[in-house]
């Protein structure tokens, strides 16, 4: 069986989102030894910006009329959506940038729902994904940044209701305590939410990895 992990933090080394996918992975594999985990880093390996317009004109354009540019980004959009569906499970790991959602992911969206098996509602059709998104600052309610998280509300539209795929998040935030100083009476309580979303990422992860294989 294939677990797919993308990953959208521009960082490689200390990622709070890549240290929750990666125990997440690691349930997998500990279940299912020897099986495949396809992968992508959009947040270093980018996907071009350009692409998307491209391959929603290149899908109204006849195959024989396309530019090459066209075609390169119908190719792409295939190629992600091909990742999608050759996929038991799913893994995103995606951090909050600007109060919103990450360009990178965006971006790898907008793509995915260009190429037409995509278009419609559901394509995902209750397969598993996992959201691990993670926040430097913290927005629950009665904080003052309460309602300023304009990814996860709309990450959780597009993956489950539009795509339709069988959608867990795990969640951390206050990333960003211990390293912005003035958020340093919030160590306690960062220190919890960390523990809480490893925990749930370990949940998370079995669970993916108790599915069962196909016959
Ligand atoms: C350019 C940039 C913008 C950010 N914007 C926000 C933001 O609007 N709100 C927030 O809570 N955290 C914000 N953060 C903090 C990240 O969400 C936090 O550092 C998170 O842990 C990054 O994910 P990673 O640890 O997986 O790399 C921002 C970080 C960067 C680098």
């Amino acid at each position: 069986m294939t677990l797919f992990r993308l990953d959208a933090s521009i960082r490689t080394h200390d990622s709070a989102s890549r240290e929750i996918a990666d125990i997440i992975e690691e349930e997998w594999l500990a279940a299912r030894p020897g099986d495949t985990v396809a992968s992508r880093h959009i947040g270093v390996e980018t996907l071009p910006a350009t692409a998307w317009a491209a391959a929603v004109t290149g899908g109204m354009t006849p195959e024989p009329d396309r530019t090459a540019e066209q075609r390169e980004a119908v190719a792409l959009a295939a190629a992600l959506v091909d990742e999608l569906i050759a996929a038991d499970a799913v893994l995103f790991g995606v951090p909050l940038y600007n109060y919103g959602v990450s360009q990178h992911f965006k971006t790898y969206i907008d793509l995915v729902c260009a190429d037409p098996r995509a278009a419609g509602e559901r394509f995902l059709g209750g397969k598993p994904v996992v959201l691990a998104t993670v926040r430097g600052g913290a927005y629950g309610p009665g904080t003052p940044r309460e309602g300023w998280d304009h990814s996860t509300p709309y990450l959780r539209r597009i993956i489950a209701d539009h795509w339709g795929a069988d959608l867990t998040v795990v969640e951390r935030e206050f990333t960003l305590v211990g390293v912005n100083p003035a958020l340093d009476s919030f160590k306690d309580q960062a220190a919890q939410m960390q523990a809480g979303a490893l925990e749930s990422a370990h949940r998370a992860g079995r669970a993916l990895g108790a599915l069962p294989s196909p016959v």
